[in-house]
This record gives C-alpha cells, sequence and structure tokens, in this order.
C-alpha cells in the first residue's frame, strides 16, 4: 500500500537496503515556510486547522524527502481535551494557568470522548493522507502520562519539573490517579488517531529522566506499559524516553516495536541493554547538526555502522533545535539516503 515502505520494515525488524530516517520535531521550528504559517496563525489555530496542519507536516518532507511523517500538533492537545487550560506563549511555550496541585483539582480533570473533544485531529490526519498520496508512512504521537503530567502540574516547563516531582512524592494516590485518567484518554486517543490512518505511534516520554529508575517505574513506565498493550494489535508502537537508558531492558520486554534512544547512551550499551534484538531509533545529538555539513555526513555514516544497518531507524537523540541551517539538516538526511552497507 505505501511505496517507501523502509520504516514500517525496520519496525517489523526486516532486513532493509538503508535504514530509514525522520528527524524528531521535524514539522516546524527550523523551517522558514514554517516561520511564514507561524506569523499569521497562533499555535492552536495552526494544530486545530487540517489544512494548515497537514500542509506544516509535509513541508519537512518537500524539502527534504524523509522516509516518514510527523502529525503537526502537540502532546499537549491532550490535557487540553481533558478540560485544563493551555496556552502557548510566543517565546515562552507552553502556559497552564490553573496547574493541578490538589485532590479536588484531580476530580475535576474529565476523561473526555475523544471522538468528538479531538476530532480535529483526525480530521488533520486524513487530510495529510491525503497530501502524502501513500509516498511514506504518517507517524501519529502522544506523550507520555509522566511528561504530561509534569505540564499539568508544574503549568510550564522546567528544567527541574519540581513542582510535579513534589505533587507525585506527597499526594501519591491523587497523582497515580491522575496518571490513569491521562492514560485512559491517550489510549482512546491513539486509538482514534490509527483508524484515522496513522500507520504507527510514538510516546514521547520527553522528561522521564527526571525520575530515578524506582520512581521511573513507579510514575511512568507502568502507564506506558498500559498504552503499549492496549495499542500494539492496531499500529507499531515506538516508546521514546528520553534520559530513560536504565529503563531499556523492561522496554526491550514490552511489546513496542521500536525504542528511542537519546545521545547519552552509545549504540554499544543500547544493543547490550535491549538484547540486539528488538529495532532501536536514534540518537544524534541535535546540536552536533550545528557542525559542518561535511562533518554531519561522516557522523551519520559511523552511527549507521555502530547501530548495524536493520532494526534501526536514523533519527536525533531529541527533537530538531529551530537555530539548524536548512543545508545541515539536509547533510543529516542525505548521508542515510547515501548509505552503502
Ligand atoms: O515534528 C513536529 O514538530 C511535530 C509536531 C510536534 C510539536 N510538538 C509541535 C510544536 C510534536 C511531536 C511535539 C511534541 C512535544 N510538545 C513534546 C515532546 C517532544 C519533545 O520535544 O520533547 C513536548 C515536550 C511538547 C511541549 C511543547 N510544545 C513545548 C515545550 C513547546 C515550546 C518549545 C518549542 O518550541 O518546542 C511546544 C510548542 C510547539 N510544539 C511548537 C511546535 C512546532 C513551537 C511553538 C510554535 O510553533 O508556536
Amino acid at each position: 500500500m505505501i511505496k517507501n515502505d523502509l520504516f514500517l520494515r525496520a519496525l517489523k525488524g526486516e532486513t532493509v537496503e538503508r535504514p530509514p530516517v525522520w528527524m524528531m520535531r521535524q514539522a516546524g521550528r527550523y523551517l522558514p515556510e514554517f516561520i511564514a504559517l507561524r506569523e499569521k496563525y497562533d499555535f492552536f489555530t495552526r494544530c486545530q486547522t487540517p489544512e494548515i496542519a497537514s500542509e506544516i507536516t509535509v513541508q519537512p518532507i518537500r524539502r527534504y524527502g524523509m522516509d516518514a511523517a510527523i502529525l503537526f500538533s502537540d502532546i499537549l492537545v491532550i490535557p487540553q481535551a481533558m478540560n485544563i487550560e493551555v496556552q502557548m506563549k510566543p517565546n515562552f511555550g507552553p502556559y497552564l494557568p490553573n496547574p493541578i496541585r490538589t485532590s479536588k483539582d484531580v476530580d475535576n480533570v474529565i476523561v473526555p470522548d475523544v471522538t468528538v473533544a479531538l476530532d480535529y485531529v483526525y480530521q488533520a490526519i486524513k487530510a495529510t493522507k491525503e497530501l502524502l498520496n501513500d509516498e511514506i508512512p504518517l507517524i501519529g504521537f502522544a506523550g507520555s502520562p509522566w511528561t504530561i503530567l509534569c505540564y499539568c502540574v508544574q503549568g510550564q516547563g522546567s528544567k527541574t519539573f519540581d513542582k510535579a516531582k513534589e505533587f507525585c512524592f506527597t499526594n501519591p494516590v491523587a497523582a497515580h490517579l491522575l496518571l490513569q485518567k491521562i492514560t485512559d484518554t491517550t489510549i482512546a486517543y491513539l486509538k482514534e488517531k490509527v483508524k484515522a490512518g496513522c500507520n504507527a505511534v510514538q510516546v514521547f516520554d520527553s522528561w522521564g529522566g527526571m525520575l530515578s529508575p524506582v520512581d521511573y517505574q513507579e510514575f511512568s513506565w507502568q502507564y506506558i506499559q498500559q498504552i503499549i498493550d492496549a495499542l500494539k494489535d492496531d499500529a507499531p508502537v515506538i516508546a521514546f524516553g528520553k534520559g530513560c537508558w536504565f529503563a531499556l531492558n523492561d522496554m526491550a520486554k514490552s511489546g513496542a516495536s521500536a525504542l528511542g534512544v537519546d545521545w547519552t547512551c552509545s549504540a554499544r550499551n543500547a544493543r547490550y541493554l535491549t538484547g540486539g534484538n528488538i529495532t532501536l531509533q536514534g540518537n544524534f545529538d541535535p546540536s552536533r547538526l550545528l557542525s559542518p555539513p561535511s562533518e554531519i555526513k561522516k557522523m551519520v555514516t559511523q552511527m549507521i555502522n555502530e547501530f548495524g544497518k536493520d532494526k534501526y531507524i536514523v533519527n536525533l537523540g531529541h527533537g530538531i533545535l529551530p537555530n539548524i541551517p536548512l543545508e545541515n539538516a539536509q547533510a543529516f538526511i542525505d548521508a542515510v539516503k547515501e548509505y552503502k552497507a
């Protein structure tokens, strides 16, 4: 069905000519054609208007020809649908004016009918599938319940998410109630995204690495595992945890089709910790895209040699930075396409 199915074959662990490539947060940020649209429409208007969201999704594909597209949206549409106000402030990031701090706040959080509350996302997926014309697969995504809790409780981005941790450690009953509400909403949401046309889903646990290995099991991993259990028969699931190398062993046994790795874990270590049999995705340091293009190409080739061309998806170790020169992003993609085993 899909003409370039390298990405789907790598997720199945099949032998491929070369590994597939895409970049986390590839839609937006560093692209001039995105910045032009950002001037005209505010963030949630861009997310909620299928014509705009689908256009932004395909912009990086037109320019670079990645092997997979990721829908333009945000992980914070979930708390928004759960009756928690979320604003996106230019040059500041997410801002939640009424953060969750008490059991009563958690009681007021609803588990919405996602078919209604997030219908605009499925419309954006359908519009994107039209534009992609079955050339490449489309990735849908959600934040992990822990990462969503971080924003709901902290109320904004943070280097420590100290208030989120304080809430979990002083009121674990309420924290788990909230995590379960987010998990239930996320499962229903991802299932609808697959129904609407997403070929794979990725769970972003961007702040999992804030937790100790023991706390990670309690407040993050068990909920991601619920999501994998619920989704894995619908579509391949990729679990990405930033700073979560310590959990790779458990993750490898989870039923996920692939695991995301950041740049603090070597390829050899990631293969060792996961038992060598599961597809891995990553892990170029996003800042390394600031190196000259010729150096980027050498480093990418070396990275593929270290991970091996099979059971591997070339990606960054976290999202692309806004200040990356266009030709450097091009060098990253080209190096993969030019790869010879
Ligand atoms: O490729 C893509 O960019 C697809 C769409 C996408 C966005 N956010 C668009 C966006 C995806 C996959 C995300 C995920 C996301 N959002 C994560 C997980 C991945 C990660 O980077 O760790 C997180 C933690 C968020 C929360 C979020 N949204 C933050 C912290 C910010 C502000 C900082 C920034 O610029 O990333 C956002 C806003 C946001 N989400 C923008 C975009 C393109 C920029 C704001 C704008 O365009 O006005």
